[in-house]
């Protein structure tokens, strides 16, 4: 009876592909993908109990039921969400959320899950009915939705656009979309006061906290601090504050004395006030020597005595005293202070395995901690610091190459005293979008945006400069040259060429319209010259070219066009990044009239040509 529920399995690692194989007795045969919603569904009805199958669920979010009693979790690598009885952690039901579903929430009567799926460009909605989920309405803003806030009111979700500078307001509980507000670069994470009146959000491309005011559906402020990589929120019971761990980028050479004095990449736990706009307020989290690796997820215990938070990149739980914590609101010391060092009440490191990254408290002031890597969600006892239980949400016993690759690709204490990994700077094998000296130029002080790696095994030459012909090497330069770490093993090298061989972008969110039409013939056209060098489908031809804004002193001559697919999304371009916008690369520094010798292009043109870039 449960071998339908035990042995489904998405054809990608990735999310649900189109068909699904499934394998009864030996027999194996594939399923529709219109039919399958329906049969997983049947699985999750009659299956109280359904174990878990060979497939990575790779959960990055996990909520509690108002008891304690279940757990809901956002499966990002199967595309699933998951209901967990906590006692005995079996998995009640599972069923079908779309591409890469990052986060989840509960309505405020416990009645309906919420799960967002990024590559689906969805929101969808869950009834909670005895031991099944039952699909409900799909919301559809598009844009990378991730982070969710549901009203207390219960009648609408607040929900994070990530690639669309904006929070959508949808209706419950049919998900219809009611207002967009637009709140800065890269939203993410978001956190609403108990009253519902406040909205903090954290934007990592504008770097900062927006505050929103939901009355009105306008944008309070953004308190602006160069944050990257901002992760969960937590608001405090007063609705005064927000706390939030960041990664803080110093602008320094990578060098190893740079990196020890904390001046490249540094851990914070900041805080900013919502009822009025005031400079953030911040602590420092890296002890010298040892320091702390990708902050990801932050709570604060029910008496707000204690503030935890997980660091993904070096394995284990923060716990702070919040009383010690010396928050200061203008710049922050390189390292943590040291009278927190001098008392393990004040401030304690718990190791937690794997790659810990949101959390959440349970009702009896247990920690529920979901851990990707693992495919799992730690009970943590804060008190006694200990790993009360480990609750298995789905996965092979072994990890694959892939799987192998990934956690390399996360893992701080490859770098030079764990200051950061791979991923605090390719942010989900993406880009943070800053320019840093990682001096794979060959030279010092010619800073470079971080590339993204999404097609990475299909354009190469690698770097900016395009001088790096082998990828084993470049990965071998990044672990030991950008992270100052030892030399992998070629079976390290082997899995993260695996892992990030997988790494593809998100569908564009963009319509095809009229203009982008006229803006693709611009493109090919031999006025603008684009596609010469920029054809698709990864818009970059493996070649080098100069261009005009090369640096003086550069090593190598010329530069890679780097692949304009998801070119809308950056929030600086060319190498070093000097241009903010499109337009400003096109008219500027990279105007085709220079480049190619055609003439300007008409304000129709640019405007057509534009949209086009947005469509890729
Ligand atoms: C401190 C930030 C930082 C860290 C950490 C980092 N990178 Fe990079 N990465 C960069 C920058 C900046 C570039 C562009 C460098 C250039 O072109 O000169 C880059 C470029 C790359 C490229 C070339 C991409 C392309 O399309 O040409 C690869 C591959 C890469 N990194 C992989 C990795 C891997 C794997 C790790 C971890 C072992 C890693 N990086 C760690 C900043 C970083
Ligand atoms: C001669 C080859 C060539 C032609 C022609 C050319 N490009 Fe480029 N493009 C490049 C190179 C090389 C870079 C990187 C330059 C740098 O960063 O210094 C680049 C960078 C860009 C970038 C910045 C991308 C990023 O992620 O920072 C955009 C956008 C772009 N090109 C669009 C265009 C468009 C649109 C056209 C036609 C109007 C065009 N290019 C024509 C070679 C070319």
């Amino acid at each position: 009876m449960s071998k339908i529920a035990k042995s489904w399995q998405p054809a990608g690692w990735r999310g649900i592909a189109s068909n699904v194989t499934c394998r009864e007795g030996g027999a194996s045969f594939t399923i529709p993908r219109m039919r399958r919603a329906a049969l997983l569904f049947l699985a999750g009805l009659i299956i109280s109990a359904a174990p878990a199958g060979p497939v990575d669920r790779g959960p990055e979010d996990v909520v509690l039921s108002a008891d304690g009693s279940r757990l809901f979790t956002a499966n990002t690598l199967s595309g699933t969400v998951s209901m967990i009885r906590a006692d005995d952690g079996r998995t009640l039901a599972e069923v079908p959320a779309g591409q890469r579903p990052t986060n989840v929430a509960l309505s405020p009567d416990g009645k309906t899950l919420l799960a967002s799926a990024g590559y689906s460009g969805e929101v969808r909605s869950y009834r909670i009915e005895g031991d099944a989920l039952v699909p409900g309405p799909v919301g559809k803003p598009g844009f990378f939705p991730r982070g969710l806030a549901v009203h207390p009111d219960g009648k609408r979700v607040f929900v994070a656009l990530s690639q669309g500078q904006s929070v959508a307001e949808l209706r419950l509980p049919d998900l219809e979309e009611t207002r967009r507000i637009a709140v800065g670069r890269w939203p993410r994470e978001m956190a609403l006061s108990s009253d519902g009146s406040r909205l903090a959000v954290g934007v990592s491309g504008t770097g900062g906290v927006a505050v929103v005011d939901t009355a009105t559906g306008k944008l309070d402020f953004v308190e602006d601090f160069l944050g990257l990589n901002l992760g969960q929120m937590q608001i405090s019971r007063d609705n005064s504050l927000v706390y939030f761990p960041w990664v803080i980028y110093r602008q320094l050479p990578i060098t190893t004395n740079n990196i020890k004095q904390g001046w490249v990449l540094g851990a914070r736990i900041g805080r900013v006030k919502l009822g009025e706009q005031a400079r953030r307020e911040a602590i420092t989290l890296d002890p010298q020597g040892k320091a702390v690796g990708d902050p990801t997820g932050i709570v604060l215990s029910a008496d707000e005595s204690r503030v935890y938070c997980t660091a993904a990149g070096t394995h284990e739980l923060l716990i702070y005293r919040l009383d010690a914590m010396p928050f200061q609101d203008f710049g922050t010391p390189d390292h943590i202070d040291a009278e927190l060092l001098k008392d393990r009440e004040k401030f304690d490191r718990m190791p937690l395995p794997g790659r810990p990254t949101k959390v959440r408290l349970g009702p009896g002031g247990q920690l529920f901690v979901v851990n990707p890597q693992l495919n799992a969600v730690q009970v943590v006892d804060p008190v006694a610091k200990r790993i009360v239980r480990t609750i298995d949400v789905g996965g092979p016993a072994e990890p694959t190459l892939v799987r192998r690759g990934e956690a390399i690709f996360h893992d701080a204490t490859r770098s030079l005293d764990q200051w950061y990994s791979c991923a605090t700077c390719h942010f989900e094998g993406g880009t943070n979008s800053v320019a840093m000296d990682t001096r794979n130029d060959g030279r010092f002080g010619n800073y470079k945006v971080v590339l993204s790696l999404h097609n990475l095994t299909k354009t190469g030459p690698w770097t900016w400069h395009g001088w790096q012909k082998n990828l084993d090497e470049s990965i071998e330069k990044s672990l030991v040259d950008s992270m100052l770490g030892p030399k992998p093993t070629p079976d390290d090298v082997k899995a993260l060429v695996a892992y990030l061989a997988t790494l593809t972008p998100p569908p564009n969110p963009n319509a095809i319209t009229d203009a982008v039409k006229r803006g693709e013939e611009v493109f090919k056209s031999e006025k603008a010259g684009c596609a010469r060098c920029h054809p698709a489908p990864y818009f970059t031809d493996g070649k080098i070219h100069t261009t005009g804004i090369e640096e003086r002193g550069d090593v190598y001559r010329g530069y890679n066009p780097p692949s304009l697919v998801g070119v809308f999304d950056r929030p600086k371009l060319l190498h070093d990044g000097r241009a903010k916008t499109l337009r400003e690369v096109l008219t500027k520094h990279h105007n085709p009239d220079a480049i190619v010798g055609k003439g300007e292009l008409t304000e129709q043109e640019l405007a057509d040509l534009i949209a086009y870039l947005n469509s890729l």
